[in-house]
């Protein structure tokens, strides 16, 4: 039900919404990633590097302390055991092979956590290419280590000054950058966000972790999930593990947003809960706007879920009623930061906290899930100067 339409679509939301100059580069890049897509050795490539380099299949653990905790049996896919930390190596993997094959001499990507941008420094260092990195001042400021780690990989990491000096500002730059430098040089974008190919392309490299989730509940003797719960920024961690259950309608697919200092204070990153349609990065999705149609600053205590914006396929998936999008404010995240740890020995990154705040919402709203899995997008060591600064503020 989610395929991409050829004009890059998901019913109403998606396109390619961007100046001129960067058409051909964008199908460029659609007949490369097709041409990629039925290519076995490229297949064969990705596999390995997937297998033994991100150490893929991450697990997939019952959390037993949790589940006593909200009375539901909790799975968590362990995305944070991925090399680098996070589920973004996934795609980043995918995408700089196929800047490789598409003879690219320069990789370019935004961040906002710094995951993406450590993920695609990663993998340039592995794959021999070079590789620069957008980043808002305040991200630079708030993950401070992910800098310091793409520098040692041999990025140059450029902070934005520009706008709230987020993620939002972050990826504007890069779109000013890939605009100048098309011929030579190939744009790695971290979510499932931006002009098609890209919504569709990301999650296609994500959705090894849902696929990864049916065969290992199978492996456990244990049948679908209830529930899938996963956080929402962009939306790449939410489609790789809802898009494997899309067309199975008992499983509830429930993305959760930051409702950073509260959804009426319009201090949040929640577009999807408190948004209006609109265009942002060259597609048409839910984004935060005022009346006269400009972009607002979004705020998230989680520098990876601070984007105004969402994915145009979640966007669509809320409309046709397939997933549910709630919203979990900054003290609950933290909250569950310090749960998640205590409880599991697990620290949650702050992004993936909000997907896991809301398994103490979860019975209330949804009375009949029994069984649900989290996706756990990434740990928490990035933001343990964020959490430090929040703790001792209260
Ligand atoms: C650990 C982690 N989880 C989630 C996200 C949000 O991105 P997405 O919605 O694309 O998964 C980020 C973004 O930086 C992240 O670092």
């Amino acid at each position: 039900m989610s395929r991409v339409n050829t004009t890059g679509h998901f019913g109403q939301f998606g396109g390619q919404y961007v100046a001129e100059t960067l058409i051909p580069a964008l199908l460029e890049l659609e007949s490369a990633y097709a041409a990629a897509q039925t290519d076995p050795e490229f297949a064969a490539d990705l596999e390995r590097l997937l297998t033994d380099y991100v150490g893929r299949p991450t697990p997939l653990y019952h959390a037993k302390r949790l589940s006593l905790d909200v009375d539901v049996e909790v799975w968590l896919k362990r995305e944070d055991l991925c090399h680098t930390g996070a589920h973004k190596i996934n795609n980043t993997v995918g995408q700089v092979l196929l800047a490789k094959r598409m003879g690219k001499k320069r990789v370019i990507a935004e961040t906002g956590a710094g995951q993406h941008g450590v993920a695609t420094a990663t993998a340039c260092a592995l794959l021999d290419i070079p590789c620069e990195v957008y980043m808002g001042a305040e991200d630079v400021r708030r993950q401070a280590p992910n800098v310091l780690r793409m520098e040692l990989l041999g990025a140059t990491v450029h902070p934005v000054h520009a706008g709230s000096c987020t993620l939002k500002d972050a990826m504007n730059e890069a779109l000013r950058d890939w605009v100048s430098n098309v011929q030579n040089t190939y744009y790695c974008v971290g979510s499932t966000a931006g002009p098609h190919p890209y919504p569709m392309m990301v999650r296609d490299f994500q959705q090894v972790i849902g696929q990864e989730v049916r065969r290992q509940l199978g492996d456990h003797h244990v049948g679908l999930p209830d529930a899938v719960i996963a956080c929402v920024g962009g939306g790449s961690n939410a489609m790789g593990i809802f898009h494997e259950f899309l067309n199975d309608r008992e499983v509830v697919l429930i993305g959760v947003e930051a409702a950073g200092e509260g959804l009426e204070t319009q201090r949040h990153a929640a577009p999807l809960n408190a948004g209006q349609i609109g265009v942002l990065h060259g597609a048409k999705s839910y984004v935060l706007q005022s009346d006269d149609g400009q972009i607002r600053e979004a705020h998230s205590i989680s520098a990876g879920l601070d984007y105004p914006g969402v994915g145009p396929e979640h966007a669509y998936l809320k409309d046709s009623g397939r997933a549910h999008y709630v919203a979990v404010d900054d003290q609950e995240a933290l909250q569950a930061f310090g749960w998640v740890s205590s409880r599991e020995g697990i620290l949650p990154a702050l992004e993936s906290s909000h997907a896991i705040a809301y398994l103490r919402r979860i019975k209330h709203e949804f009375p009949d899930v029994g069984r649900v899995v989290v996706n756990l997008s990434g740990r928490g060591d990035k933001d343990l100067a964020t959490v430090q600064q929040r703790l001792s503020r209260s």
